[in-house]
């Protein structure tokens, strides 16, 4: 797809920014959790990460903000979803051969040796997630760090931006990141952040889209999201996959980026 608009007249960069809208109704202070990460990739490399992965990409998000962060930095984003993917590839062509989208199951046997294909001989410095791994279940998601760690070099770091829930045991800080979703929420709708739904109606309405969204919502149907886990488990889970250092390095109530060096 070479074109920027589709039968709709949306540009692909439009949607991208209205995707970080609509996100940022559900993430607080969805940039300022970005910005730690990229710090943090700036502090470990140099300032030079070689190559970056971001796993559960979406359309592109975090991957774009790396490559405007780092001018000489390569990136490679994973995703299942074949609309998304879709957006990702039209919103990066101005990046040219700095960035390619590919299409891959996080659950699957063999993602990252597939991955590993793309990358080439230069050092990954960094894997970024955000707002995704926890569609993973904890089997799923011990491996998806274990086989993060494995395509790290050595010193290369994980950083995972997602909500972890709290649960019954601290009831007053789940009741406040409860309420203070609920505000945030609200205040971007009064601002005009659309809702899921709508954005997805727009996507479809693309050329072209209409038949992968449909194939995204048959990959996905038989998947429920996974019982919602703590920062602690997050944490138990780098540490059971292998990383030399792990711990927290932002949070904003039950928002958090957790960190794991190879
Ligand atoms: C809420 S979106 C977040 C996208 C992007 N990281 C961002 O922050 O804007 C969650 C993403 O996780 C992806 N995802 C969920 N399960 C996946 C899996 N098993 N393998 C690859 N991607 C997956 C979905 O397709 C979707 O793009």
């Amino acid at each position: 797809m070479t074109g920027v608009t589709g039968v709709t007249g949306v540009s692909s960069a439009d949607l991208l920014e209205r995707w970080d809208r609509q996100q940022a109704a559900y993430i607080a202070e969805r940039e300022g959790r970005f910005a730690a990460m990229l710090d943090v990739l700036d502090l470990q490399c140099g300032g030079e990460p070689a190559v970056v992965v971001d796993l559960a990409c979406g359309p592109g998000s975090l991957s774009f903000r790396v490559l405007e962060r780092f001018p000489r930095a390569r990136v490679l984003g994973v995703d299942h979803d074949p609309a998304l993917l879709a957006l990702a590839r039209e919103a990066g062509e101005r990046y040219g051969d700095r960035v390619a989208f590919v299409d891959d199951d996080l659950t699957a046997d063999g993602w990252v040796e597939r991955l590993r294909a793309h990358v080439g001989d230069e050092p990954v410095a960094g894997v970024v997630s955000t707002t995704a791994l926890h569609w993973l279940s904890p089997a799923q998601l011990v491996a998806a760090y274990r086989d993060a760690r494995d395509l790290l070099a050595d010193d290369g770091v994980l950083l995972d931006g997602d909500h972890f829930r709290y649960d019954h045991r601290q009831p007053r800080l789940r009741s406040w990141a409860a309420e203070h979703d609920r505000r945030t929420q609200e205040a971007a709708f009064d601002r005009g952040a659309e809702p899921w739904d709508t954005w997805w109606s727009e996507l479809s309405a693309r050329a072209g889209y209409a038949e992968l969204v449909a194939e995204r919502d048959r990959r996905f149907a038989d998947r429920p999201a996974p019982e919602a886990t703590g920062v602690g488990f997050r944490l138990a889970a780098l540490a059971q996959a292998g990383f030399a250092e792990h711990g927290t390095v932002w949070q904003l109530f039950d928002d958090f980026v957790v960190y794991g060096v190879a």
